[in-house]
């Protein structure tokens, strides 16, 4: 077999899993591999504790990331959502570590959420991450700035879902809301906000070209099908509902479904709004490049009366200059 040919294969076979993400003394039921050049190496069998003495050892040889068997990605996810309040509160693991790790779960159990959204377990995974994230978030300033680095810039509308979710809590900080409760609720509906487009066929939403009338009708219903899709699962407070169904409302009255004005948006519908179109401005998509942040930043306040203001110059004062690199 041609050695290149070798070398991807074996690249899509394994996933990469950060060794901050591996619990000390805890059971675990993937192997472990090393990469060797261009192979993976068995380093530690399933059911085995990991323990301090495998951390030190590895970290002496400066490996920090071990890899699993792509088979066993869902092994490792479980492992990683449970796991993961214990490893955002652990003080001896840094911060852009723990970014990584919050970042990459939120993705992959976004991908299942989307590929089965009214699955019950599904909707709990989701709530028990925002739980999580919402505790990273409350550990500083910094924990936003490390989660904007490790931010994915392709658009796929998981990682999108998580930058939302990830923009909406930050700023919910930055204006003075504390409350945990209310930013879990506000982080579920952010997370979930595009949960409608499940049910809109791929077709129209990667269509490039004008969409018909009838397309656009499909366009417009998925922040109502959202909240359809969630009072199914029974398992949403009826707050996380406000951004799912407002989050293309505009102050004017332009947006859609229902063309509220300023004064009838729930703020955490504002919140989410210009999370969302900051992400979708600012990241890569297939038929054109992202938008510089500070270039977004301008296009979306010189949009008259569009979003709310105040909201505005609070995200801007947020992204502030750690912000400006992030994307360019
Ligand atoms: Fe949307
Ligand atoms: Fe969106």
């Amino acid at each position: 077999m041609p050695k290149a040919e070798k070398t991807e294969t074996a690249i899509d076979r394994f996933m990469p899993v950060q060794l901050d993400s591996l619990r000390i003394d805890s059971i675990l039921d993937f192997d472990l591999y090393v990469r060797a050049g261009t192979d993976y190496v068995l380093y530690r069998a399933s059911n085995m504790p990991f323990t301090e003495e495998n951390r030190s050892g590895l970290l002496r040889y400066n490996v920090k990331v071990l890899y699993v068997a792509g088979d066993k990605r869902r092994q490792y996810q479980e492992y990683l959502e449970t796991n993961i309040k214990s490893i955002v509160l652990d003080p001896t693991i840094e911060e852009n570590a723990k970014a990584g790790i919050v970042y990459d779960s939120a993705k992959l159990l976004v991908k299942d959420v989307l590929d089965n959204p009214t699955l019950g377990n599904n909707i709990r995974r989701s709530q028990s991450l925002v739980d999580s994230t919402v505790a990273f978030i409350l550990t500083g300033r910094n924990a936003f700035h490390s989660l904007l680095r490790v931010m994915s810039f392709d658009y796929y509308t998981y990682s999108h879902s998580v930058n939302v979710c990830t923009f909406s809590l930050a700023l919910a900080q930055f204006m003075g809301i504390e409350d945990v409760k209310e930013l879990c609720q506000l982080g579920t509906g952010a997370l979930l906000h595009d949960v409608g487009k499940t049910m809109i066929p791929e077709a129209v939403l990667q269509k490039r070209s004008q969409l018909s009338d009838r397309e656009w009708e499909l366009i417009k219903a998925h922040p109502q099908w959202g909240v359809d899709i969630l009072k199914e699962t029974g398992l949403i407070e009826e707050e996380s509902y406000y951004p799912v169904l407002e989050h293309h409302e505009r102050e004017d009255g332009s947006g859609y479904p229902r063309g509220l004005r300023s004064g009838e948006i729930h703020a955490h519908s504002k919140i989410v709004a210009i999370a969302d179109v900051f992400d979708a401005m600012t990241t890569r998509r297939v038929y054109r490049s992202a938008v510089a942040p500070f270039v977004a930043l301008k296009e979306i306040f010189d949009q008259e009366g569009v979003f709310d203001r105040s909201f505005l110059e609070n995200f801007t004062l947020l992204m502030g200059p750690a912000g400006q690199h992030k994307r360019s």
